[in-house]
């Protein structure tokens, strides 16, 4: 989809944590039964939920939170989690236009560096938007192999 039709389409808010759940238990935790969708990170000082409504249906969700970084010890850093965009919606800029608010954002707010754990099935995406990823992959402790990643802010 252009990037500027995308643009009249779409609108990004910020949302509760707990409006992000069921886009998270559906892409990220596979709608497995009792899967927790709450996450520690929720509730921290300064926690920023945004979502992506299209057409008065949120389709997307990101979550971001300050939370140091071994990788730059001594930087100002936010951690990105719950990145999730509805399938239906999945390839038409929605995942980079949330991305892109959240950064604005947390730029706004003097964070110098964003951070995440990323699934290695979405590196792509992240390495799209000009995330490094850093290190030795793992497996996380459902067993998804994971990378961590990271970009300037
Ligand atoms: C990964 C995800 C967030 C991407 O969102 P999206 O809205 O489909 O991505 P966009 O359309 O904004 O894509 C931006 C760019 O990344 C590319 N891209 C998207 N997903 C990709 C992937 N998995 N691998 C490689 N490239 C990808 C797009 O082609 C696009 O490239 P372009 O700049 O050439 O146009 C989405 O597919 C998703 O929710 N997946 C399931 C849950 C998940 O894995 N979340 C991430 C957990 S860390």
């Amino acid at each position: 989809m252009d990037e500027s039709l995308l643009g009249e389409l779409v609108r990004v808010i910020e949302i509760e944590a707990v409006t992000t759940y069921d886009l998270r238990r559906r892409l990220l935790r596979e709608s497995w039964a009792g899967a927790q969708v709450a996450f520690p990170e929720d509730d921290v000082p300064g926690a920023l939920h945004l979502g992506v409504i299209d057409d008065d249906v949120l389709v997307a969700v990101a979550s971001f939170s300050p939370e140091a970084t071994p990788y730059r010890p001594t930087a100002r850093a936010a951690k990105l989690r719950g990145m999730a965009v509805e399938p239906t919606a999945q390839g038409a800029g929605v995942g980079r236009r949330l991305v892109d608010v959240g950064v604005q954002r947390l730029r706004v707010e003097g964070f110098e560096v964003l951070w995440a754990n990323g699934r290695d099935t979405a590196l792509g995406f992240y390495r799209r938007l000009g995330w490094r990823v850093m290190g030795a992959g793992f497996r996380n402790a459902n067993g998804i192999p994971h990378h961590v990643i990271m970009r300037e802010l």
